[in-house]
């Protein structure tokens, strides 16, 4: 029978061949979903710094910067910084009513077409006060701020269509989860420069449950919309928010350069179906720094395009920063890497994360038909307590677009640097299983130790190939090529 159980990304299911209206395709996904107790922990302390994003100012010759800290390693600089917006209104200036009840789509909207003129006139920032300001979807503009006072809670529509269906990607070629077009996101660009989404801790809700019942209750007619997705944009900031209840994933960049992603609190509840936190998706310089994120998919999950139709757009992500992110999430992973990343995935650095009761703590995932690449992935100083695998590389899933994928399209592998690696009270070892006809190349190991692990489980390796210094416990032969320096 139909299974559209789903666990750790977006499973295809009932796709259906358009020239061929009656096939009906089945994919069966067996989940196995052994919730754990969670224990959730105080929001992290980083250092504090100055500055006040956002926040307008007399003097235009202003520039607002996602950071002037003194953290000589934060990757906040891929925001280049904008100038003070010339013109600030509030949504209650447009009419808007924040109680909770009545629609504000058409104000949002309006308020958004007026600001828009002032894109090269210096820019504007529209405010959202306290209250409950219930929208359906609407689109940003550029060189514009949207910014959530103490107490702003954006609460998302709960008709469908006031989620209207937008083409697909042209790097999934479908829907994601559904065949044909997709629900736009709650809060949507495209080809935008010069965005910055942030506040005082203001909430943007997405109310996803209704979402997530469509799905497990296999009437959804299209993919689930996001809360936010940009795309074709470039110089955007996204900070000091809290992100409640996406239907999907929460946070989707695509085809995007210089995006900053930073001290944002992303929620959902644990089994939320595929409500991942944030998925850099072709797309490079990605900064996702001092976030806290709990979900029901992967808290990160850095992607480029699926099968076939990714492999032709060939647009990767790279120079994808991810840094002080901590957070749980009991069925997926702490970052994915994958599984679409038919367009490649290079460069991507991942350190200074706390990840706990989790599947696994950084999976990269893959399979035939994908091509594309995954090089030269940094990933240290991470700390895991009660994850099950804290490093998974799997495959196998069969899931793709629709008939036209490439089984010969196999996808390259080569440099994963892993080091300062502490994972307590985990279930299980590492589980590395490369392609077929692939070898996962250059794969390293360096301080990198498991403790509390049953004296009867082993690291299970399969097609890879790489070093290991001051591993425990006892790493699979093929990583026993220790003594290179190629692994420092
Ligand atoms: C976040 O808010 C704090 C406190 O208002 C402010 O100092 C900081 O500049 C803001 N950061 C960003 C990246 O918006
Ligand atoms: C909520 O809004 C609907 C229409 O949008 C209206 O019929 C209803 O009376 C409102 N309820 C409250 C409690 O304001
Ligand atoms: C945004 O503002 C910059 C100046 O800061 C200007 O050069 C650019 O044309 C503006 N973009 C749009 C779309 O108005
Ligand atoms: C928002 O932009 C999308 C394309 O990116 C477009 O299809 C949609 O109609 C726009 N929505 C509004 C309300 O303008
Ligand atoms: C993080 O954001 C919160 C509001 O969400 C703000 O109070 C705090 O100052 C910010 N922290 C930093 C370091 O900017
Ligand atoms: C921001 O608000 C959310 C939800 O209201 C809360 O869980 C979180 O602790 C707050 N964060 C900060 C830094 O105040
Ligand atoms: C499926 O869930 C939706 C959203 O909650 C609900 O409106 C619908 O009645 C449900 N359909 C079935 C067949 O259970
Ligand atoms: C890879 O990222 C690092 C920063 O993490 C950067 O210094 C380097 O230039 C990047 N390499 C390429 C080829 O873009
Ligand atoms: C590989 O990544 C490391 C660390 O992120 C970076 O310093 C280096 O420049 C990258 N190498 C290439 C060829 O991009
Ligand atoms: C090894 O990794 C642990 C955990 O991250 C760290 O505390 C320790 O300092 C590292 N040791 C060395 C020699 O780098
Ligand atoms: C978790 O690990 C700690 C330290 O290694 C150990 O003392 C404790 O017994 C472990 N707990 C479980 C449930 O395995």
């Amino acid at each position: 029978m139909d299974q559209e159980r789903s666990i750790c990304g977006a499973m295809a299911s009932n796709f259906i061949r358009p020239r061929w209206a009656a096939l009906l395709l089945l994919f069966t996904v067996v989940a196995v979903a052994s919730l754990q107790i969670t224990t959730k922990a105080a929001f992290p302390r980083w250092p504090v710094f100055s500055g006040s994003a956002g926040l307008t100012s007399e003097s235009p010759n202003d520039v607002v910067l996602a950071s002037n800290d003194d953290d000589p390693r934060s990757c906040s600089r891929f925001f280049e910084g904008v100038p003070r917006r010339k013109v600030v209104k509030s949504i209650a200036d447009f009419g808007g009513v924040g109680d909770g009840n009545t629609s504000n789509t058409e104000t949002f909207r309006q308020a958004i077409r007026y600001l828009r003129r002032f894109g090269d006139r210096g820019g504007s920032q529209l405010n959202v006060p306290r209250g409950r300001w219930l929208t359906g979807s609407f689109n940003l503009t550029s060189n514009f701020t949207l910014f959530l006072e103490d107490g702003a809670v954006i609460l998302g529509s709960q008709d469908p269509e006031e989620w209207p269906i937008i083409e697909p990607l042209p790097s999934y070629g479908r829907g994601r989860e559904r065949l044909g077009g997709r629900h736009i996101s709650l809060i949507h660009g495209d080809g935008l420069t010069n965005v910055v989404i942030t506040g005082q801790n203001g909430t943007i809700d997405g109310q996803g449950k209704m979402w997530w019942e469509l799905w497990w209750n296999r009437t959804l007619k299209y993919t689930r919309g996001h809360l936010l997705e940009l795309m074709n944009s470039h110089n955007i900031l996204i900070s000091n928010l809290t992100f409640l209840n996406s239907p999907f994933w929460t946070i989707h960049p695509i085809y995007c350069s210089n995006v900053v992603i930073k001290n944002m609190t992303i929620l959902a509840p644990l089994n939320a179906p595929n409500t991942d936190g944030i998925d850099p998706d072709s797309s490079t310089n990605v900064c996702i720094e001092d976030c806290y994120i709990e979900s029901g998919d992967d808290l990160v999950a850095v992607k480029s395009g699926w099968d076939h139709y990714g492999i032709s757009m060939a647009r990767p992500s790279s120079n994808i920063i991810v840094r002080k992110v901590s957070g749980t999430t009991p069925t997926c992973s702490g970052v994915g890497i994958g599984s679409e990343m038919s367009g490649g995935v290079s460069n991507v650095t991942i350190e200074d994360m706390h990840i706990w009761d989790s599947a696994a703590g950084v999976r990269i995932k893959s399979d035939k038909g994908r091509g594309g690449y995954i090089a030269n992935i940094s990933i240290s100083n991470i700390k895991m307590e009660r994850v099950k695998i804290p490093i998974r590389f799997s495959r196998g899933s069969n899931d793709h677009p629709d008939k036209g994928w490439d089984p010969n399209a196999i996808p390259k592998v080569k440099g994963i640097y892993l080091s300062n690696v502490i994972s307590l009270n985990s279930t299980k070892a590492p589980q590395l299983k490369g392609i077929e006809g692939a070898l996962f190349e250059e794969i390293c190991f360096k301080n990198f130790t498991i403790l509390g692990l049953l004296k009867s489980t082993a690291w299970q390796c399969e097609f890879v190939s790489g070093y290991a210094n001051e591993v425990f416990p006892m790493p699979c032969p093929e990583l026993q090529k220790s003594g290179s320096l190629l692994c420092s």
